[in-house]
């Protein structure tokens, strides 16, 4: 019990270290100031953060009287939609930084006397889980307002490790059952569970994410003027949105560059491209004479372990991400090159399926049978339907908190100021099923 104590105080400074860095790299004009109409001002962010930890660990599970009871209402996400935000009386960034400040000392406090069993909110310190992977969500959208936002760079890292082997082409998964989802991982969220068997035929995936030299070769052949390639919802979005490359990409005489928080470059041809929306994967995956992966064959692939018959919590094993496996947490500020991590492949050897580029999906949001909403159906119930597509895997961008075999995303098939980027799939042919 202890170390889970001291696991969870660990998770929790760790998010509010990050959320603090993108928060201070900034002035307060540029706190408070909105840099795109579908992104909020990060001192909503924030002050949103405090306030959810407020909700769900101050007043339900440690029973405690409110900090501030007046505030609830401008940092619900469903009152206000995103482009409001910066009209709303919010807390100033002092008050903010006070505001999640006093919250989290008495979150402290309450972690230091509750117990983490029992009920299940708390069972195996569940609730701070989640507002640990909370509050790294947001630092991720944080994170992609940072990108979002005009004028001199503010943010660094160090580069991604070059790539280490040579991978390409495609990996055939076996036909048959796996299972999906979890029922035991402690601080999976309710969109996760529980675990039931999936039945697919064999396919093949792409061993990589698609490359930015890969969606070059699709500009260049028209791909963007080609209506055969898109649904007819994308080719409506391609032309009212006037899409015609990757978001951040410009031209520069007869070569792209890209601008990446504040710094323009050249478009490195070997890192997974980014900043696509759903329909921008799905034209690609069909002028290559593919198709985008299901959602159960991302999960097949990254987690079905053949010689065992079993899932795994990750691509690599059942331990926790480490710096070899994956590009996750901030630690760079781009994805890294197709094959630089080799240590983090799965057995049947796809690479870089956690981390680098979220991989959209054409699935829709829905619960896996026997899904129940917990602890509130805010999370992921209310956005079930056909409005929003899949993405796995996480960013370089994501906190590993926030990142597992099982962990789903979901956005609107329009949105590219996320790290989105994607790999192909299709069937097998009769004479390669065999
Ligand atoms: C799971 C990333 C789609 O950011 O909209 C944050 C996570 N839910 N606060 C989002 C979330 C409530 C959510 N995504
Ligand atoms: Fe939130």
């Amino acid at each position: 019990m202890e170390a889970l104590r001291t696991r969870i105080a660990g998770e929790l400074e760790r998010a509010r270290a990050r959320t603090a860095q993108l928060a201070d790299a900034v002035d307060d004009t540029d706190l408070v100031r909105q840099h795109s109409p579908i992104m909020s001002p990060l001192v909503w962010d924030l002050a949103h953060v405090g306030n959810q930890e407020e909700l769900w660990l101050l007043r339900d599970v440690g029973g405690r009287e409110p900090v501030r009871c007046d505030i609830d209402e401008l940092y619900d996400a469903f009152r206000h939609p995103r482009r409001e935000r910066p009209a709303l009386p919010l807390l100033n960034p002092t008050e903010a930084r006070g505001y999640v400040a006093t919250v989290r000392d008495k979150v402290f406090d309450v972690l230091d006397r509750v117990r983490l069993d029992g009920e299940p909110l708390v069972d195996q310190g569940f609730a701070f889980g989640m507002i640990a992977q909370h509050e790294q969500q947001h630092d991720e959208t944080m994170l992609a307002t940072h990108q979002l936002r005009a004028g001199e760079p503010v943010l660094a890292a160090p580069r991604p490790p070059a790539a280490q082997v040579p991978v390409g082409g495609e990996v055939v998964v076996p036909g048959g059952p796996f299972t999906m989802g979890t029922s035991t991982e402690p601080w999976a969220l309710d969109n996760e569970r529980p675990a039931h068997r999936v039945h697919l035929p064999a396919f093949a995936i792409d061993a990589a994410p698609v490359t930015n030299a890969q969606y070059a070769e699709f500009i260049d052949a028209g791909g963007y003027d080609d209506p055969r390639w898109w649904t007819e919802q994308g080719w409506r979005h391609r032309v009212e949105a006037g899409l015609v490359a990757p978001m951040h990409w410009q031209r520069d005489g007869d070569r792209w560059v890209y601008t990446r928080f504040g710094r323009t470059s050249p478009v490195a041809p070997d890192e997974p491209v980014v900043h696509v929306c759903f329909h921008e994967a799905q034209a690609y995956a069909a002028w290559a004479g593919k198709r985008l992966p299901t959602e159960a064959e991302w999960e097949k692939a990254a987690r079905f372990d053949p010689a065992a018959g079993r899932s795994r919590r990750y691509p690599w094993g059942d331990e926790d991400p480490t710096e070899a496996h994956a590009n996750l947490g901030q630690r760079h500020l781009s994805p890294a090159p197709v094959g630089a991590y080799p240590a983090g492949a799965s057995p049947l050897g796809v690479h870089q399926l956690i981390g680098d580029v979220w991989e959209w999906l054409d699935t829709d949001f829905h619960g896996y049978p026997g899904f129940v909403a917990f602890p509130y159906r805010e999370y992921s119930e209310v956005f079930f339907g056909s409005t929003y597509k899949m993405l796995r895997g996480g960013s370089f961008g994501t906190d590993p908190v926030a990142c597992r075999g099982t962990f789903r995303n979901w956005d609107l098939p329009i949105r590219r100021q996320i790290f989105s980027g994607f790999r192909c799939a299709r069937d097998l042919s009769a004479d390669e099923i065999g």
